[in-house]
């Protein structure tokens, strides 16, 4: 089938502002939005800059507005976004080159919420146990890729780029409900602030948009409600 392909470009080398690309490919229905841009990439205008490196839904770098939501370019089959495909860089974060975003913010942002598990206990000598009710707690955030769907989908994230975002809270939940970890406290305690978990107001865009379908919302309302139980 015959696909029209229309894609924000911007070059900060020689674009004083954005505009649009028109291209047509031949594309199977069952092809990816990542095969069309490939095809454009490789055989019509290669200077098309766009991020991507597994092509199977797990790295998380191909986030992109695909007909205006945020989406896995890999992820997505040709035949259900229709014969005409807008494609945009993602929203809330700088334009390197027409697809492709600084994600610097976005990772400052994780790293903020000290992302990993903190215990200070001597090591035992083979793994620290956990119960499978314990592990169950935050088994849905453990499965984010990092792909910035949800934070950049959100308009508190838009409005004031301050805001730590969902990404991170959904990243900070994963180790707060851990039972094997000890940082909790300063983990809330960096989710209080200000630029915290009370800025969102509860849009849902995030859950939306999330391609490993975590309930987003879902976890940073537990994370309200952790920081409530401590007032
Ligand atoms: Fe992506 Fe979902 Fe993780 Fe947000 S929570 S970064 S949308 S995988
Ligand atoms: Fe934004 Fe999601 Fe909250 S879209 S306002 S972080 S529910
Ligand atoms: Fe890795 Fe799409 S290229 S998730």
């Amino acid at each position: 089938m015959k696909v029209h392909f229309r894609i924000k470009r911007f070059n900060p080398e020689r674009d004083s502002k954005s505009y649009w690309g028109d291209y047509d490919v031949d594309a199977d229905p069952l092809d990816r939005v990542l095969d069309g841009l490939h095809q454009i990439k490789w055989y019509i205008d290669g200077t098309l800059a766009l991020r991507r490196s597994c092509a199977h839904g797990i790295c998380g770098s191909d986030t992109m507005l695909i007909n205006g939501r945020n989406r896995l370019a890999c992820k997505v089959l040709i035949k259900d976004v229709g014969r005409r495909i807008t494609v945009e860089p993602m929203r809330g974060l700088p334009v390197i080159k027409d697809l492709v975003v600084d994600m610097e913010p976005f990772f400052a942002q994780y790293r903020s919420v000290l992302p990993y598990l903190i215990n200070t206990d001597p090591p035992p000598a083979q793994e620290r146990l956990q119960s499978p009710e314990d592990r169950a707690r935050y088994d849905d955030t453990t499965k984010c890729i990092l792909c910035a769907a949800c934070t950049t989908s959100c308009p508190i994230y838009w409005a004031n780029g301050e805001y730590v975002g969902p990404a991170a809270i959904v990243n900070a939940h994963r180790f707060i409900f851990d039972s094997r970890d000890q940082a909790g406290e300063e983990r809330l305690g960096i989710l209080a602030e200000r630029s915290g978990a009370f800025r969102c107001r509860t849009i849902f865009n995030c859950t939306d948009a999330c391609p490993r379908g975590i309930e987003v919302t879902r976890a940073i309302q537990d994370v309200k409600r952790a920081l409530i139980g401590r007032l």
